[in-house]
């Protein structure tokens, strides 16, 4: 099938590749005349394992390509992608969609014969009814149809997400679209994934409901972490005791920091906003929003505790600090408040990211990168373990300092903590 992804980031490049890799003529449209330039050179704008190979492998066999070219590119394809950022408004909770109606308009410019138009930005409810509207201003309904087709990829592990997702969910008012996805999706339906076919609007929801769902387990273990400090058990063992259960499921129940990213606190304040606009109190999420917020206080007043409230003058080293492993991106990342809560506190980071240095910190006072690991945690009184990535979970503590009171503060619970102490040094983890 012929293929035009609007959109080049973590949705639309992601989505893009992989389509063209299942066979299909794709072309990923951008605005940004750089970005699509250093795509058709191979530079890929976003960290994400395994992508640039894809990228490399569908471009050199034309089956993907890149254009500025909105127009043309929607003129040639079959089905049309909205992929662009919802991001929250400023001073308000909703998200806003000024990208996805100007690109609605756009497509209504172009449509000379019939097209699906799927879109899998994340977008309120009833967003889908507005592109339809948009567009009919221009275009004759038999010619188009809209369709909600959410994305459950995660960053750092999206290639695989997009190969072997638990489920396909299409939400289409037309039974005719929703038969045309289900072709264009049968090589993964065929391995194994479940598709779902269900109404405009209700995939909509799905998507906010599945992240806010998410937000919640994550906050809900979270909560039981703190008891678990209090009382002296591992919150380890309480993860794999519920999640043991099915009804429950193992998966997100990983204590740890504050959420972070470009979606879950976007999306959770998003869905309180479509409850608050169809008058429904959706309180249960508007806690977790709260208990996220208050959770980077929450750890670096144990930070405190921990140096008897002595953070002036001392060397932390700040091991990973964007929002989780595997990913270069820094939004809404709890290394964005708690170094900055320690600098302001008199003391001296040094981070180290795989990723390498972030703008985010180059204004603060006392904190600076370090090239390595070793680099990073030598002559350092505290190591903060804030993300689990691979080469951190292998970390000889005694050759990379001489420190013999070095504390650790593994906030992703990625060591033992006897084995930690078994080398005579201080061990602090999440909930336990
Ligand atoms: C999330 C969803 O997982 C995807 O399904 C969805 O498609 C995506 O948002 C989106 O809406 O685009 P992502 O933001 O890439 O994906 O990251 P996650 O892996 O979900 O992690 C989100 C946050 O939760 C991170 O800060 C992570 O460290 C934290 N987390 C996750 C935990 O603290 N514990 C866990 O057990 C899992």
């Amino acid at each position: 099938m012929k293929l035009c992804m609007i959109g080049t980031g973590y949705v639309g490049l992601v989505s893009g590749a992989c389509f063209s890799d299942l066979g299909n003529d794709v072309i990923c449209v951008d605005k940004d005349l750089i970005k699509i330039n250093n795509l058709k050179k191979g530079i890929i704008p976003i960290y994400e394992p395994g992508l640039e190979e894809l990228v490399l492998k569908n471009y050199k066999n034309k089956r993907l390509n890149f254009s500025t070219d909105l127009i043309n590119s929607v003129k040639k394809s079959d089905i049309v992608f909205i992929c662009v950022g919802t991001p929250t408004k400023k001073n308000s909770n909703k998200a806003d969609l000024s990208q996805v109606y100007t690109v609605g308009r756009e497509i209504s410019k172009s449509i000379n014969k019939f097209k699906i138009i799927v879109n899998k930005s994340t977008v309120p409810v009833t967003t889908g009814d507005e592109i339809e509207k948009i567009i009919a201003k221009k275009v004759n309904k038999k010619n188009f149809s809209v369709v909600s087709n959410p994305e459950f990829l995660r960053e750092g592990e999206a290639i695989r997400d997009f190969i072997y997702p638990d489920r396909i969910v299409v939400g289409s008012n037309e039974e005719k679209s929703t038969r045309i996805l289900k072709n264009l999706y049968s090589p993964l339906v065929s391995k194994g994934a479940k598709f779902q076919s269900t109404k405009r609007r209700a995939a909509e929801l799905i998507k906010y409901a599945s992240n806010a769902f998410l937000a919640t387990k994550i906050t809900f273990i979270n909560e039981i972490a703190n008891l678990c400090e209090k009382i002296g058990i591992d919150v380890e063992d309480i993860s794999i005791g519920i999640g043991l259960d099915k009804r429950i499921g193992s998966r997100f129940l990983r204590a740890g920091p504050a959420y972070g990213g470009s979606c879950f606190p976007k999306d959770t304040k998003a869905i309180v906003s479509t409850g608050d606009q169809f008058r429904t109190n959706l309180s249960v999420i508007k806690s977790v929003i709260k208990s996220n917020k208050s959770r980077s206080d929450l750890l670096a007043k144990r930070l405190s505790l921990i140096l008897k409230n002595n953070i002036n003058n001392k060397t932390i080293s700040f091991l990973g600090v964007t929002f989780k492993a595997n990913t270069d991106d820094m939004r809404d990342s709890s290394s964005l408040k708690l170094i900055p809560y320690l600098s302001k506190k008199g003391a001296k980071i040094k981070y180290y990211d795989p990723t390498g240095s972030k703008k985010e910190f180059d204004k603060l006072k006392n904190v600076e990168f370090s090239k390595t690991i070793k680099d990073s945690i030598n002559n350092s009184d505290v190591v903060i373990l804030h993300t689990d990535w691979n080469d951190f979970k292998s970390i000889n503590f005694k050759k990379f300092s001489k420190n013999k009171k070095l504390i650790i503060y593994d906030m992703r619970n990625i060591f033992s903590p006897s084995k930690i102490k078994k080398l005579g040094l201080k061990y602090f983890g999440i909930g336990r």
